[in-house]
């Protein structure tokens, strides 16, 4: 037992896009958990920082730069983690790209950008997992987003990949359930200090109307999503499977949509105003 109040030593943890922001929050909770954990993420700078930075839990860390956009690459850069640290005992994939534009406004280019990163990229890391993963017993979890089922402007894109990502959550539980694997999405909502936060809420005054729209009154913090993924991953999860479990203050309750609708006018009036 650790501080975390969860015990994960000996287990080995691959978190695909793990080496910032909220995957690298529950990357760091399962090294602190015990667990020895590999990331992998495009740039080998933030490879290397995460490794370093995961370290001083004393755990057993290895990472790899990989596009998940790039087959062949991310499962090399797969097969790499599980050379070094064994089979996993879980699995999550929360590699993403997003940027607020209207459907009209973005080029098809940027479109699949987004939908090859997040569902594509979705798809290829676990598809390279599968052979990796400990069976029985292992969780896989995909990092989602209420854009998953909450429509929101400027968030087409979104929109549709990580509603796609739920699926792919929904329909592996099905496929890998008589193999003991469990499949489940984390849905985060708005996440302090992130830089999916930086995007869509770019100054403090739209800041605080995410704040204020949330039921709770606060922002989630990394922790928020990591003691949710320590959960999933653990015997007291046993029986949750094809589960998308929102953690995210009851924001998607809440009227986000709307909200949208508004801080996309004030982004747009942002960047007339910087004359972006
Ligand atoms: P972030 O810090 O930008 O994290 C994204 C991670 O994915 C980074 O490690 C990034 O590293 C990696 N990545 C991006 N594109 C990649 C690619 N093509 N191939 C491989 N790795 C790639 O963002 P975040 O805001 O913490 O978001 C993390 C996850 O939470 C995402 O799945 C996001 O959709 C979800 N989420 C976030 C919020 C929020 O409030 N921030 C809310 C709901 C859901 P490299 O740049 O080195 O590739
Ligand atoms: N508005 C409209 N289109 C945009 C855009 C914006 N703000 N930013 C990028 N695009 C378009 C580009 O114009 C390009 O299309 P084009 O070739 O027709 O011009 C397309 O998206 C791809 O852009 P590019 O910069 O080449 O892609 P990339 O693969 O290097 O980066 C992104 C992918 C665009 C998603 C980039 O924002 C990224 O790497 N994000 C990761 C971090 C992140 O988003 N974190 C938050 C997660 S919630």
């Amino acid at each position: 037992m650790n501080e975390t109040g969860w015990n994960f030593s000996g287990k080995t943890v691959l978190v695909v896009g793990g080496t910032s922001g909220i995957n690298f929050g529950v990357a760091c909770d399962f090294a602190r958990a015990g667990a020895n954990v590999g990331v992998i993420s495009r740039s080998q700078e933030k490879v290397n920082n995460s490794i370093e930075r995961l370290r001083d839990f004393g755990t057993q860390i290895a990472g790899f730069s990989a596009d998940v956009r790039d087959y062949p690459s991310l499962e090399g850069a797969i097969n790499g983690i599980s050379n070094e640290l064994g089979k996993f005992d879980v699995v999550i994939s929360g590699a993403a790209g997003n940027f607020p534009a209207r459907a009209a406004a973005m080029s098809p280019n940027g479109f699949a950008a987004v939908v090859n990163i997040d569902l594509m990229g979705t798809y290829h890391a676990l598809r390279a997992s599968y052979p990796h993963l400990k069976v029985p017993g292992s969780s896989v979890m995909n990092i989602s987003a209420p854009q998953a089922f909450v429509p929101m402007v400027m968030q087409s894109h979104v929109c549709a990949a990580k509603a796609g990502v739920d699926m792919i959550t929904r329909t592996l539980a099905m496929e890998w359930g008589s193999a003991g694997i469990r499949v489940n999405s984390i849905v985060p909502g708005p996440i302090q200090g992130t830089e999916g936060m930086k995007r869509l809420a770019p100054t403090p005054e739209l800041l605080d109307k995410v704040t204020d729209s949330v039921p709770l009154k606060r922002l989630g913090t990394t922790s928020d999503i990591g003691q949710t993924a320590l959960f999933l991953a653990s015997p007291a999860a046993n029986y949750i499977t094809g589960a998308v479990i929102p953690v995210d203050g009851g924001w998607s309750l809440s009227g986000v949509s709307g909200l949208m609708d508004e801080l996309a006018r004030l982004i747009e009036s942002e960047w007339f105003k910087f004359g972006i």
